[in-house]
């Protein structure tokens, strides 16, 4: 615990760091531009990428020739030229209103996504909607790319388990997803649990894993996601109850936990007293309490003391701790820089997760391309 009294200055001076650091680095990458458009590394990722790809319908023809910002689908910074955000949904609409709202799945992208996008160290916007992966996994490297924001694999056709958003990958490196902003995984084939981690996600506005078959209890941390402002857990498996944690989402306006298996009492308090919504509900277990016409009885188990008897006590109490003092801090840091709370996370893993804090080296070696500032 003695830890946490120093996460003021150290979280101080890692902040310096960073931005000392990115300033030189920023520079750096400026002078290697060509010609004022696509810069030649990118331009090689893309063509990597491309190549990885089944394009039955041609869809990337236009990816040839020098020009890579040019491309269908690709968009530079206009002041870098880094390619900033790639658009590969499948928005060929089909003719048939039976498919509707479904593009026409000739037109999917298939095969596999190359590992070359890492180059694109810039990206902050990736939309492969619609497109057709046959249920392989979210590839892991693409929580490698630290400026994204928005990730969009709606019906995909990816499957798997969703992936901790902090691991090591098999090269060492540490793989998070902390700065999303929103993250659209609906219409897949995604088992497993939803990982606790996911409550690291603290940026988050719009969550969507609706549409998948996940299953297991809906993270307690999920009251962690402070920004949240929609959140879509429909059809799916989930089971257990809702945790009392969903009621510290004061910004939530959208919230649909319809088509689970999901009992107990629906947690009440602040914001969702105003989600008087009986459909966000519907088609669930033995869900009670507002604003489901269904009164509690006294038999029924809290959705608090139910969270509570599935988790590691221990684990649970150095968590309430930790996330004190880094709610404390949190105010502190406001007074003194502008979304600097990111970095508070940094500090909240570090204690945490001992595997994080084997990874501390990790994040200072590469700290340039995270958004902080
Ligand atoms: C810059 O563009 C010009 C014409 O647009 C071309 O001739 C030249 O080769 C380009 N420079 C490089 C380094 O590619
Ligand atoms: C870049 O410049 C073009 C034309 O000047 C403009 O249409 C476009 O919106 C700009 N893009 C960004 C991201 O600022
Ligand atoms: C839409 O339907 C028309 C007439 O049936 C056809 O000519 C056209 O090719 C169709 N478009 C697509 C994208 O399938
Ligand atoms: C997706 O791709 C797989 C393998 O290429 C194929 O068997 C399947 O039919 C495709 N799905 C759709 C909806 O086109
Ligand atoms: C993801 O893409 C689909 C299809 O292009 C779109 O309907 C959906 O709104 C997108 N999700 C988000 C969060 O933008
Ligand atoms: C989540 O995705 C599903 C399927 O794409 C869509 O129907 C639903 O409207 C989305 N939810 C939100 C809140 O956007
Ligand atoms: C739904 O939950 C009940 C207990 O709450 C359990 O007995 C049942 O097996 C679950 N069904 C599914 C499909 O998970
Ligand atoms: C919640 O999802 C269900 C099932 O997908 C849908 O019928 C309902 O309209 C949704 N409610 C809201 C408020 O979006």
């Amino acid at each position: 615990m003695t830890k946490i009294k120093n996460i003021p200055s150290a979280l101080f001076s890692f902040w310096v760091l960073l931005l000392t650091q990115a300033s030189t680095l920023a520079t750096n990458e400026e002078n290697t531009r060509v010609n004022n458009s696509c810069l030649p590394g990118e331009r090689a990722a893309l063509l990597t990428l491309k190549a990885g790809f089944v394009d039955p319908k041609h869809r990337l023809s236009s990816w040839e020739g020098y020009d890579c910002c040019s491309w269908s689908g690709v968009t530079c910074s206009n002041g870098t030229g880094h390619v900033v955000k790639l658009d590969l949904s499948n928005t060929y609409m089909t003719n048939d209103s039976k498919l509707y709202p479904f593009p026409d799945f000739r037109y999917a992208l298939g095969g596999e996504i190359r590992s070359s996008l890492l180059s694109l160290r810039y990206l902050n916007y990736l939309d492969l909607s619609y497109n057709n992966f046959s249920y392989a996994k979210i590839p892991h490297f693409i929580g490698s790319l630290e400026e994204l924001w928005y990730l969009n694999l709606s019906y995909s056709y990816i499957g798997g388990r969703m992936p901790p958003q902090l691991e090591v990958d098999t090269k060492g490196e540490l793989i998070d997803f902390l700065d999303f902003i929103s993250f659209d995984l609906s219409g897949n084939n995604l088992v497993g649990n939803i990982p606790e981690e996911i409550g690291a996600l603290d940026g988050l506005i719009n969550l969507n894993l609706s549409r998948n078959k996940l299953s297991g209890f809906i993270p307690r941390s999920i009251g962690n996601l402070r920004s949240l402002e929609s959140l879509d857990f429909s059809n799916n498996e989930l089971s257990g109850s809702i945790p009392s944690s969903l009621a510290d989402l004061t910004f939530l306006s959208h919230l649909n936990m319809s088509y689970n298996n999901l009992s107990g009492r629906i947690p009440s308090g602040r914001q969702l007293q105003t989600l008087n919504d009986q459909s966000i509900y519907e088609g669930n277990n033995d869900l009670c309490g507002f604003p489901l016409p269904i009164e509690c009885s006294g038999s029924k188990i809290t959705s608090q003391s139910f969270v509570f008897e599935n988790k590691n006590s221990h684990e649970f109490y150095v968590g309430a701790i930790i996330g004190f003092a880094v709610g404390a801090w949190m105010v502190y840091a406001a007074l003194l820089f502008n979304k600097s709370w990111r970095v508070a996370y940094f500090v909240f893993f570090d204690n945490m997760y001992d595997r994080l804090y084997q990874n501390y080296a990790e994040i200072k070696k590469k700290p340039v391309t995270r958004k902080m500032y």
